[in-house]
């Protein structure tokens, strides 16, 4: 299903995310980013990359990237900008286990069947005390959903009908979809699944009113076993 629905966007994508999110996405991105205290040379893994916007501020911290993602047609401007590009699953990553220092992914888990499958695969590459971490779209609270409800039913799926091919259907696919996501994984159960899958020191922050949503997490270091 993810996949038709974003084989048609790559073009016009990063112009139009921003614009449905008011701005808000690079914001939201960069502060992820921060989170994760790269340093020159490690190796991460951007899983569900799209045209490579997570990606691209990796490399600007010095990172070797790859960019993983199900669409060939999303990861095309990624890979025209210098990324090493893999098209695979996030949920069967061609990857060892413990091969990257850092995994971040963006706007994933709504499209996956299997959260917690999915983030047990994630953390798999991860070695044992490097970082992963997530950039996702919320839902606000209090009286600030009305508002959000109106913006997400009504004018998104309007200026989807503006936006070109494909665009339609985001519109008016988006705010059904963020809602149902947060009504069943508020970040709460959301960062227990990823303590499950074996990450630590798991936070989070609601970004523009609760309209974004940064969690950010740690691959615990193997248990010693040393023996008396
Ligand atoms: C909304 S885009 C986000 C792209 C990028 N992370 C960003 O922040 O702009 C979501 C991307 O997830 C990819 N995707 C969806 N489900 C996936 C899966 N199960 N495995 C890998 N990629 C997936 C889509 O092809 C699409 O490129």
């Amino acid at each position: 299903m993810a996949r038709d629905l974003f084989a048609p966007l790559a073009p016009g994508y990063e112009r139009w995310a921003r614009v449905l999110s008011l701005g808000q996405d690079k914001r939201w991105r960069s502060q992820m980013v921060t989170r994760l205290a790269i340093e020159p040379g490690q190796l991460a893994l951007d899983a569900a990359a799209g045209t490579g916007s997570i990606t691209r501020l990796l490399q600007d911290r010095g990172a070797e990237v790859i960019s993983l993602d199900q669409s060939h047609q999303m990861l095309v401007p990624a890979v025209a900008r210098g990324a090493v590009g893999v098209i695979a699953t996030a949920e069967r990553l061609p990857f060892a286990d413990e091969q990257f220092d850092v995994v971040t992914f963006g706007y994933l888990l709504r499209y996956v069947e299997d959260v917690a499958g999915a983030m047990a695969e994630l953390s798999r590459v991860v070695r044992p005390g490097g970082r992963v971490g997530m950039v996702e779209f919320g839902r606000p609270a209090g009286a600030w959903r009305p508002l959000w409800r109106l913006y997400t039913r009504v004018l998104l799926p309007t200026a989807g009908l503006v936006a070109g091919e494909g665009w339609p259907e985001v519109g008016r696919f988006l705010g059904p979809n963020i809602e149902e996501f947060a009504g069943r994984f508020p970040p709460g159960r959301l960062a227990r699944i990823w303590e499950d899958a074996g990450l630590s020191k798991v936070g989070f922050t609601r970004l523009s009113l609760g309209g974004g949503l940064v969690m950010w997490g740690q691959k615990e270091a193997a248990a010693s076993s040393g023996t008396l």
